[in-house]
């Protein structure tokens, strides 16, 4: 057993379980057992992120412009800049993937800027850079968006899922961006798993692939911005996809317990 004076010198790696000493040698204990980290979605890097209730008065809030089902966004200033905007939600796990999605895809330009993350009390707080609504057809959006947006999006291992156009606005130079990263996925590849706590896992009443997940952004941008006909198409398709593989591993495929018309027909926001 080490003593407290040999602690001091050693830092834990929680990812690996090793100690590493101070001189940078990696140390050749192991932990009995290492924190357990899922493997997507889960937000590690939100420890970064302070509880700080100081921060809030530092900025100075103007109108209130977006009211979701997550929280309000007010337009605010500091020292005179007002082109930022504060999101206030609960500091619930919706949160921390925002935030672990947005500091992971910071510099690409397709996401907001971030500019401080925090929490005081249970809220949790996300300084973005003020956007505009997008002054493009919906034609235009959608084939950026199909055709180099989520292409991208998914080169970075991450799928979004919530495509609507309340989260989808553009900065002054017309560059698209998409918002609200609280149902946003990071993957592995295809096969993976979104994290178990999503959404739509209890509405589709399974464990839902990335596989699945691309294609309800898909349906979802079809239904929103491309063609509503093709949309319902694409959605049925996959109703039948689940119940194939849901009852091929079923002994009994007449209750599967799959939910059929998962994303609703004519609706705006099909998944969310
Ligand atoms: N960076 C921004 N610049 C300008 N407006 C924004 C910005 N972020 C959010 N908004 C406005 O606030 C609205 C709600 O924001 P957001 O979608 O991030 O919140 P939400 O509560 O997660 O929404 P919902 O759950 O309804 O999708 C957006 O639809 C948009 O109108
Ligand atoms: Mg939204």
């Amino acid at each position: 057993m080490s003593s407290p004076i040999d602690d001091e010198t050693k830092i834990l790696n929680p990812n690996t379980g090793r100690y590493v000493l101070k001189n940078g040698k990696i140390g050749s204990k192991l932990m009995s057992s290492i924190t357990p980290v899922e493997p997507i979605g889960t937000p590690t890097k939100f420890m970064r992120i302070a509880e700080d209730c100081l921060l809030e008065g530092t900025y100075d809030k103007q109108e209130r412009i977006g009211f979701g089902e997550a929280g309000t966004v007010h337009k605010v200033c500091k020292l005179g800049k007002c082109d930022y905007v504060l999101k206030e939600q609960n500091a619930d796990q919706q949160f921390k993937n925002e935030v672990e999605a947005l500091y992971d895809l910071q510099g690409w330009k397709h996401t907001p800027k971030v500019y401080a993350a925090w929490t005081c009390h249970g809220k949790g707080y996300i300084v973005q850079e003020l956007l505009y609504k997008c002054n493009l057809s919906a034609r235009d959006i959608y084939t950026q968006l199909k055709n180099k947006v989520l292409p991208e999006l998914w080169d970075r291992s991450w799928v979004f899922i919530d495509i609507h156009d309340g989260n989808i606005m553009c900065r002054k130079d017309g560059t698209i961006v998409l918002l609200d990263y609280g149902w946003a996925c990071k993957f592995i590849n295809d096969a993976s798993l979104i994290p178990s706590y999503h959404e739509l896992n209890s509405r589709l009443r399974r464990d839902v692939d990335i596989a699945t997940a691309k294609k309800i952004e898909l349906i979802n941008l079809e239904s929103n911005y491309g063609d509503e006909e093709l949309a319902k198409e694409m959605d049925k398709e996959l109703n039948k996809d689940l119940r194939i593989k849901k009852s091929s591993n079923s002994s009994n495929s007449s209750n599967s317990g799959l939910k059929t018309n998962l994303f609703g027909s004519a609706s705006k926001k099909l998944a969310f």
